[in-house]
């Protein structure tokens, strides 16, 4: 499918924000694949799709869950946590995306995971850094962004965690893990 096909198919699932932030997302992740190396058309395509599933109704997104035996850890975390497996489940189910890079990387956009590929980090940062966003220090994560990946996606899960603790909101283990892994490379 082409670029105008996807946009059209998501745009009517989410609110104009969003599909606001979407477009911002894809032209952010297309300047992150060309600058470092990953395939563009990838990157592009993923970040369409990868908030699809964000405002579908949360007991169709658990049964999902139940149905694809996905990590049964995401019933109870709302759309927040669910959206990102359950829309890899629509990218393969809908769209007849099988590339399972590209199926991770809508999965795991939110909490991120231990090792990611170039492409998941792609779109891991893009969500975070993309025009749109406005918070305290995204334009030094924009910057780390044009620099350097590992050390962009570093301070992006920094950032996420940071922010869960400061809003008194629960980790998400994966997303634990995420950092964990990300921290001890240095
Ligand atoms: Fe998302
Ligand atoms: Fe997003």
């Amino acid at each position: 499918m082409e670029r105008e096909q996807y946009l059209a198919a998501v745009q009517p699932r989410m609110p104009e924000k969003r599909y606001i932030h979407t477009i911002g997302v894809m032209e952010t992740a297309i300047d992150l694949a060309q600058r470092y190396g990953e395939d563009v058309k990838k990157a592009e395509t993923v970040a369409i799709l990868h908030d699809i599933a964000k405002y579908a109704d949360i007991a169709w997104m658990e049964q999902i869950v139940r149905d694809e035996e996905l990590d049964a850890r995401l019933i109870g975390w709302g759309s927040e946590l669910l959206h990102g497996p359950v829309g890899a489940y629509i990218a393969e189910s809908e769209f007849g995306i099988t590339d399972e890079d590209m199926l991770n990387a809508i999965r795991f956009h939110t909490t991120g995971r231990v090792g990611m590929s170039r492409l998941e980090k792609i779109l891991f940062v893009a969500d975070m850094i993309e025009p749109n966003r406005q918070f305290d220090g995204v334009e030094r994560l924009r910057k780390k962004a044009q620099k350097d990946l590992d050390k962009a996606v570093r301070a992006c899960i920094r950032h996420t965690l940071a922010f869960l603790i400061d809003t008194k909101r629960p980790i998400y283990p994966v997303s634990l893990e995420c950092y964990n892994d990300v921290m001890s490379v240095e």
